[in-house]
Order: structure tokens, then sequence, then C-alpha cells
């Protein structure tokens, strides 16, 4: 008799069941009236009394097996059930949004792409700099007042350790370890201590260039940025080059492109002059390269620096320079990347 309880306890112990008919099924063959736990009820009174306590315990056994694999049972099948639900495989799948690169980097990967179809390669130096790379190697002299056009954010005094001001400093790493020729475009960022405004910032991007080689004159300089303009701002635009003063640039120039978005004709944007100021430029003063090591005799070279925020501005007509650097996705969804 007690084998036979045994039997069943295995076979409600094994039991699987695929849906609520085979539950139900199971539970009429054990806890139903005619079940077999009431039939093994029935038979207690034929068992020897010795035996009764362990017939009686094991039917017990058996029964809470059984109601236990119910439960179980159900519940499993109404998680699966919900899973269904939740998890149509047929469905077809959410769109995922794509997203947009930033006007920045479009803008400065389009310069340096423009540069790069003529042989300019792009190279990279440190944010974080000495005097040296930022001013001395430029051709500031010590207390000049050429130093004051950029407000320093100085981390450490004697010796100074600085947030560089310009890319310029990446001309100095790149004489410092290559011989002419070099033909270079430097894209990076940089820092003033400037009051935050629609016009200013104390944090911004610029791309230097710099070609140092024998024979290299201003017509190259001049032809180089005239082919940068045409491919930026379209075929017909113009350039003019205005005389300025930087320390490592000897003469040195200011480049304006007629402006895009009145054709020359004057508008707010230019200011009605009908020209847009967009980079600074010259021949690398020969200082820069004696004091790089590089023989002034017998190497020239031209240098240019543009602002990639300002370049931003003109393509896009952004007209508030703290939009680049709040991250409102209102305004970068509007720019879907060429590059
Ligand atoms: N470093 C200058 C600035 O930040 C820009 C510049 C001017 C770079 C003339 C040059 C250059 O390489 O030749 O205002």
């Amino acid at each position: 008799m007690l084998e036979e309880i045994k039997g069943l306890i295995k076979e409600a112990e094994q039991f699987s069941a695929k849906n609520i008919d085979e539950i139900e099924k199971f539970r009429i063959k054990f806890l139903g009236k005619k079940g077999e736990i009431t039939k093994l009820f029935s038979e207690f009174r034929n068992i020897p009394a010795e035996q009764k306590k362990d017939f009686g315990q094991t039917i017990n056994t058996l029964k809470n097996i059984v109601i236990e694999k119910i439960t179980s049972l159900k519940n499993n099948l109404e998680d699966t059930q919900q899973q269904q639900v939740s998890l149509d495989l047929s469905m077809s799948g959410d769109n995922i949004e794509l997203g947009t690169r930033h006007p920045i980097s479009i803008v400065k990967n389009e310069i340096t792409d423009i540069f790069s179809r003529v042989g300019f390669i792009v190279s990279e130096g440190p944010e974080i700099e000495d005097d040296w790379h930022v001013f001395s190697g430029l051709n500031f002299p010590k207390e000049h007042p050429a130093r004051d056009m950029q407000d320093t954010f100085f981390i450490e005094k004697d010796p100074d350790i600085l947030l560089r001001t310009h890319t310029s400093s990446v001309q100095v790493r790149v004489m410092e370890t290559q011989k002419p020729p070099i033909r270079t475009i430097l894209p990076g960022r940089v820092f003033r201590n400037e009051a935050i405004s629609a016009r200013a910032h104390c944090i911004f991007h610029q791309v230097e260039g710099l070609y140092i080689d024998e024979n290299v004159s201003f017509a190259d300089l001049k032809q180089t940025l005239l082919y940068f303009a045409r491919e930026m701002f379209g075929k017909d635009t113009k350039i003019r080059l205005r005389p300025s003063y930087f320390p490592f640039t000897e003469p040195s120039a200011e480049m304006d492109v007629t402006c895009k978005i009145c054709g020359g004709k004057g508008c707010n944007v230019c200011k009605y002059t009908g020209w847009l100021e967009v980079l600074g430029c010259g021949m690398v003063d020969p200082n820069v390269l004696e004091s790089n090591n590089i023989d002034s005799e017998k190497y020239t070279g031209f240098a240019f620096g543009m602002g990639v925020e300002r370049l931003a501005m003109l393509k896009y007509q952004i007209n508030d320079l703290r939009l680049y650097f709040e991250n409102d996705v209102r305004f970068l969804r509007q720019f879907k990347a060429a590059f």
C-alpha cells in the first residue's frame, strides 16, 4: 500500500502541464470526489493500527505535493501568458531616432576635410600647456602687450601652466618634432577668461593651419585660402586680405569673404559692409622658425587660424554662442550631419 502511495507521489512530482485543462484533469485525478486521495482515505480503516500513522502521514504528503504542484503550474501559466501579451515577436520594432552631430563637429570636419584634400594632415596637441608653447615659442616677448589680446586661464604661476588660448600652440609642438616639409591642420578646443555672452565664451574651437617648406610665398597662402573659401562658402566667393598684426606672423593679415547671406549687397550679418571676417593668417615669423630650430634662410612658411563657432554661426545663421554649449536637443536636432 505504502509503495502505491510513493508511486503516486512520484507521478505528482514529475507532472507538468501545457495548459489549464491538463492541470484541471490532474486536480480531478488526485483531489476529485472519486480521486486517488479520497480512495486512499477510504482504505484507511483497513490498515493495521500500527501502520495507520505512517500511512496517514504519507497520504498528507501526497496531498500537499499535489496542491503545491497545482498552484505552481497555474502561476507559471499566468506568467507565460502575460509575457506573450507584452512580447509579441511579430510586432515591428520601435523606431530608434538617429542622433545628429554637433554643429561644431560638422563644421570642424568640413574644414579639416577641405584641407586634407590638398595634402594637409591633422595633428593635435594638449589643452593644458606651458608658457613656451602658447606664447614664448610663438614670439610673444615677456611682458609684451600682445599677451593681453588673449585673456588667459592660469593653472599655476612660475613656471606658468595654463589653458591654451589658441591652437597656434600646436604649431610649436609640430615644429619641435617634425622637419620641413610640414603641411598640417590643427583643430582643437581653446580657452579664454571672458565673461560668457551671446558674442563671447570662455571655451571655443579653432582650426589652425601650418605650411613650411622651401620657397613658400604669400601667393601660396592667398591661393590656399581662396581655395578654402570657395569650398566652404561657394564657388563665386571672393576674399580680401587686410593687414593686421600677430606676433608669430610677418606680414600678418585678416581674411574677409564676401557675405554669403546678402551676396555682398550689405545686410545686418555683415553689418552692411558686404564682407565677413573669417580668419587670421600670415607668413611664419623667422623668429618662430629659428626658436624651433628650423633654418629661416632655407625655409619659409605660412600659417592661419580660424574660429569654428564663428564659421558655424555664418553657415547656420546662429546668433548666440551660448547655444553651442547648452546641449538643448531642440537646437541640436536641427543639424542633420553631412559628415
Ligand atoms: N592664434 C590667433 C588667434 O587666436 C589666430 C591666428 C592668426 C592663427 C594668424 C595663425 C595666424 O596661425 O597665422 O587669434
